[in-house]
C-alpha cells in the first residue's frame, strides 16, 4: 500500500544554519613541517622508516580520499538526485525541491576538495592517480548497475546508492573534524562538510524510507539486493591504491608494497574494516526491514569467499 506522508527531515531553516556553500571557505594545506594529514595507519605505522614517510603516506590517502569525494559527489550524489524523477513514484514537491539545493552543496564541496587536493599534492610531489579509470568503489557500482537489464530498476539502483554514500559521509568527516592529531585545515574543511552532510543525511534517510514504503514486496526484496551490493562496494578498502601510496611515501618499489601491503590486509581484515565504515549504513538499513530479505552476514562471507579467491589468484 503507497504511503501519502513523506517522513519529515532536517533542513537548513529548521536546523538554523546556511549552507557552507554561501560562505565560499576555500582551506588549503599549510606548508608546515609536521602537518598530520590522515590519521595513522595501525597496520602500516611500524613499516615506516620515519615520520617524514609516515606523513607523506598519509598526505596521499588523504589525497585519495579527497579525489572520492568529488567523484562522490558528482558522480553518485547528484546523478541519484537527477534520477528521483525519473522513477515511477511521485516524489512531493517540496522533498524533490530540497534534493534539487542540496545537489548545489554537492558541486561546492566538491570544488573546495579539488581546491585542497592541488595544494596537497603540489606540497607533496604526489602526482595524479596513473589510471583514469576512477575510485574501485565506482567502478563497481556501475557494474551492478550495468546488470539490471531494466532500465526503470537502473534508475533505483542509482537513488540507492546516494542514500548509501550519503548515511556514511557525515560521520566519516566527522571524525576527521574532531581529530586532534590532524592538521587545523584538514578539520576545518571535514567540519564545514560534515555539518552539510548531517542535512543530507537526514534527507537521503527520508527518501529511502519513502521509497522503501512505496516498494511492493517484490520491489523491496530487489532493492535489499543492491542496498546491500551497495553498501559493501562502498566500504571495502581500496587495497591496490594502498599499495601505491605506500610505494609512493617510501620510495620502495611497487612490487615490494604490494606485497606487504597484501599480507597485511587480509580479507579477514578487509571485512573487518568494512563493518567498521558500514555501520551507520547498516544500521540505516535495518532499521527499515531490509534484513528481512536479505542476510547481512551471508553477504559479508561471500564477499570474503570473493576476497579469498582474488588474494590467490595473484
Ligand atoms: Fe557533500
Ligand atoms: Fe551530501
Amino acid at each position: 500500500m503507497p504511503s501519502t506522508s513523506y517522513p519529515r527531515y532536517s533542513t537548513y531553516e529548521n536546523a538554523g544554519r546556511t549552507p557552507s556553500l554561501l560562505s565560499q571557505e576555500l582551506p588549503r594545506p599549510r606548508v608546515d613541517v609536521g602537518d598530520i594529514y590522515y590519521p595513522p595507519n595501525t597496520l602500516l605505522e611500524p613499516h615506516f622508516s620515519s615520520i617524514d614517510e609516515s606523513r607523506r603516506f598519509g598526505a596521499a590517502c588523504f589525497c585519495g580520499f579527497l579525489e572520492d569525494t568529488v567523484e562522490v559527489e558528482h558522480c553518485l550524489v547528484i546523478p541519484a538526485i537527477a534520477s528521483v524523477r525519473r522513477l515511477p513514484y511521485d516524489i512531493p514537491e517540496h522533498a524533490e525541491q530540497d534534493l534539487y539545493r542540496l545537489a548545489t552543496d554537492e558541486g561546492f564541496h566538491a570544488e573546495q576538495s579539488q581546491c585542497f587536493l592541488t595544494g596537497l599534492r603540489s606540497q607533496f610531489g604526489l602526482g595524479r592517480p596513473p589510471d583514469r579509470t576512477g575510485p574501485l568503489f565506482l567502478r563497481r557500482l556501475a557494474s551492478q548497475r550495468s546488470q539490471e537489464p531494466d532500465a526503470s530498476q537502473r534508475e533505483i539502483v542509482t537513488v540507492l546508492n546516494g542514500v548509501v554514500t550519503e548515511t556514511r559521509i557525515s560521520i566519516e568527516l566527522g571524525k576527521f573534524a574532531g581529530d586532534s592529531r590532524l592538521a587545523d585545515s584538514v578539520r576545518t574543511i571535514c567540519r564545514t562538510h560534515a555539518d552539510d552532510e548531517a542535512i543530507h543525511a537526514s534527507q537521503f534517510k527520508a527518501l529511502g524510507r519513502w521509497l522503501w514504503e512505496e516498494f511492493d514486496e517484490g520491489a523491496r526484496a530487489a532493492a535489499s539486493r543492491a542496498f546491500t551490493a551497495s553498501a559493501i562496494a562502498r566500504n571495502l578498502p581500496d587495497v591496490a591504491r594502498l599499495s601505491r601510496y605506500f610505494a609512493q611515501a617510501t620510495g620502495r618499489t611497487l612490487a615490494e608494497s604490494e606485497s606487504l601491503v597484501h599480507s597485511l590486509y587480509t580479507e579477514d581484515v578487509q571485512i573487518e574494516e568494512l563493518q567498521v565504515s558500514a555501520r551507520p549504513t547498516w544500521s540505516f538499513l535495518t532499521d527499515l526491514g531490509v534484513d528481512q530479505h536479505v542476510s547481512f552476514a551471508a553477504a559479508l562471507n561471500a564477499e570474503r569467499a570473493r576476497l579469498r579467491e582474488e588474494m590467490a589468484e595473484r
